[in-house]
């Protein structure tokens, strides 16, 4: 995790925090347009909350790592549950990244911006002794020293994003199901330091929700996805604006929804589809008949 250097800068800062890309069952025409925007607009930074593909197969990254390398601004990359290789449990447990190398440089990278950082938090793991299947969040230890030990690193004042793949959300409010490990602690420490807002991905939906904590509030924000497999909403990523100590969310899509029809009000517990009514589900509702396809 090393940070990139820029100039004082005074004005609002914008990023586009993309999620859940998912190549191999990507939406060509939202990817082509969110790419449009990137070149057209030129955003500070660029955050990549994870889940670049499906299967983590080879020419599924080939494909991710062209489309990433190819935009032009600073870009910081999560790994999501679908990045690790699944069938391939040596490189799963010794190699896990080997397939992000032609951009390892931005994976889990911290990147400083011009009196803000954003600092990655790894929320996958390789294997969880709790449960299987492995899909849902882990913040461990050691992942949660690593990100502290970032913030750490800035000058005092620097405003902070955290950047991660799942939310930080522990318990499902339906019924208690385990979610994230750990996150309810992760939550308040973050809170404790200050840090502005958390970015994830994970469930396909958007989502901007203010969780309390013993140490304060902290914001939540999830980024829709850039597949074909919605959820909810049409495929979407958000426009963050931070102006001073203000964060604004537009969760941008190609069918002209309204941001606060776009947002989910509670976290579910993973990207498909609702499966009894009490599932949060955005007011847009475009719940697909059936799951769509996995390959
Ligand atoms: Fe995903
Ligand atoms: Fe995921």
């Amino acid at each position: 995790m090393h940070g990139k250097s820029a100039s004082m800068h005074s004005g609002p800062l914008r990023l586009f925090h993309l999620s859940d890309i998912h190549f191999g069952l990507e939406d060509t025409r939202a990817i082509a347009w969110a790419k449009e925007c990137i070149e057209r607009e030129k955003p500070h930074a660029v955050a990549i909350t994870g889940d670049l593909t499906m299967r983590a197969r080879h020419p599924e990254f080939r494909a991710a790592c062209e489309w990433i390398t190819a935009l032009d601004v600073p870009v910081t990359v999560e790994v999501g549950n679908h990045d690790i290789p699944y069938f391939n449990l040596y490189e799963r447990f010794f190699a896990p990244y080997k397939r992000f190398k032609a951009i390892e440089r931005m994976v889990e990278s911290r990147l400083d911006l011009p009196n803000l950082a954003i600092v990655p938090l790894r929320t996958t793991t390789r294997a969880q002794w709790q449960r299987f299947p492995w899909s849902n969040g882990w913040v461990t230890q050691e992942a949660l020293a690593q990100t502290l030990a970032a913030i750490d690193e800035l000058p005092k004042g620097t405003r902070i994003l955290i950047a991660c793949h799942h939310p930080l959300t522990e318990r499902r409010e339906r019924d208690g199901k385990l979610l994230t490990i750990n996150g309810t602690r992760t939550m308040e420490t973050l809170a404790s330091r200050g840090v502005m807002g958390v970015l994830s991905g994970h469930i396909h939906d958007p989502f901007d929700l203010t969780k309390a904590t013993p140490a304060g509030p902290l914001r939540m924000i999830g980024a829709g996805t850039l597949s074909m497999r919605i959820r909810s909403t049409p495929p979407s990523f958000n426009e963050i604006v931070i102006d001073g100590d203000e964060i604004r969310v537009t969760a941008r899509n190609l069918e002209q929804v309204a941001t606060r029809d776009m947002q989910i009000d509670e976290v579910p517990e993973n990207a498909l589809p609702p499966r009894t009514p009490q599932e949060p589900v955005s007011p847009v509702g475009a719940v697909p008949p059936v799951d769509p396809p996995v390959h």
